[in-house]
């Protein structure tokens, strides 16, 4: 069983040919909103993997909670931890232009107010995931995962949005997922020179963690280091990149359930890696999420296979 402890947002998502510059104003395109949030994307691409998902978040009293909560509620994920809280529901507003780049500013709303003690006492346990991000506040997210290995859990920390985060806050955390840039700044954090490649900065991140360093490399796949010396690189899918928002929610997602059953870490990074790709090649974060057989499929199809 995962349990994901995380955000759940709306995204209110408008197209454009380009970003705008500070003090410009661009057209868009007709604003769509799609159910986003990095820990509800988790859960959902962690759950059309095949996982069995339970959420804890919140969502505001508002017409957007539903919205927000729709494709979890549709994919199956478990929402008796969903909680509702103040008046807002989390809200990201996305700019995507035409070569896939994204801008997003994100008011929490309800996120803000989410509680460790949200987690019901014993629902975690031995043989269990708990999966968590930066978009709900720090030291409930470092509660959260205190709780979760005490009970013998299995805790994985994806550190998106990039937060400066301490040695010490590693301590009840056994797998760190993180992309490029995210690698290079926590290196950086920590007093590490990063690496002239992906697989150096987490190699060295590794070393000094002396924790699992998985770092997701867009079109290049994914490369993970669970020693200075030990590292797993896999491809990505080519694809035509459309809307790479969420996309790295889909890798720590399908990352996680391919560990849930028991997969090693091998043959789970390279199913996230597809999964990660194939979301790029679609609109929109949740809507893009592939299911388990796309997955499989498209290892099939694909050269590099296995
Ligand atoms: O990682 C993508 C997510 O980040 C979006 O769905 C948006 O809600 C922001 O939180
Ligand atoms: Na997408």
């Amino acid at each position: 069983m995962i349990t994901v402890f995380g955000s759940i947002n709306i995204d209110l998502v408008s197209r454009t040919a380009r970003l705008p510059r500070p003090g410009e104003t661009v057209p868009g395109s007709e604003y769509q909103l799609i159910p986003g949030g990095k820990g509800a994307n988790q859960a959902l691409a962690a759950r059309r993997a095949g996982a069995n998902v339970r959420m804890i978040g919140a969502v505001g009293n508002d017409d957007m909670a539903a919205t927000a909560l729709a494709e979890l509620d549709a994919g199956g994920v478990d929402l008796t931890g969903v909680q509702r809280r103040g008046n807002t529901t989390g809200m990201a507003v996305i700019t995507v232009d035409d070569h896939a780049e994204n801008t997003i500013v994100l008011s929490p709303g309800a996120n803000a107010k989410l509680s460790a003690d949200d987690i019901a006492p014993g629902s975690v346990g031995v043989g269990d995931t708990l999966l968590l991000q930066m978009e709900v506040p720090f030291e409930q997210t470092l509660a959260a995962a205190r709780l979760a290995k005490a009970a013998g859990a299995r805790v994985v920390l994806s550190i998106a949005p990039f937060l400066p985060v301490e040695r010490e806050a590693f301590a009840d955390i056994d797998m760190i997922l993180v992309n490029e840039t995210e690698a290079g700044d926590l290196a950086r954090h920590l007093g590490l020179s990063p690496g002239s490649t992906g697989a150096e900065t987490v190699s060295r991140l590794a070393g000094e963690l002396k924790r699992t360093v998985i770092a997701t490399l867009g079109p290049d796949g994914a490369v993970a280091a669970t020693t200075e010396a030990d590292t797993i690189s896999v491809p990505a899918l080519k694809v035509v990149p459309v809307d790479t928002t969420g996309a790295g929610d889909t890798f720590c997602g399908v990352l996680a359930a391919l560990l849930d059953e028991g997969a090693d870490l091998a043959t789970a990074m390279r199913r996230a890696a597809v999964a990660g790709s194939l979301a790029c090649a679609k609109p929109g974060a949740q809507p893009s999420f592939p299911l388990r057989e796309a997955i499989e499929l498209s290892l099939i199809d694909d050269p590099a296979f296995p």
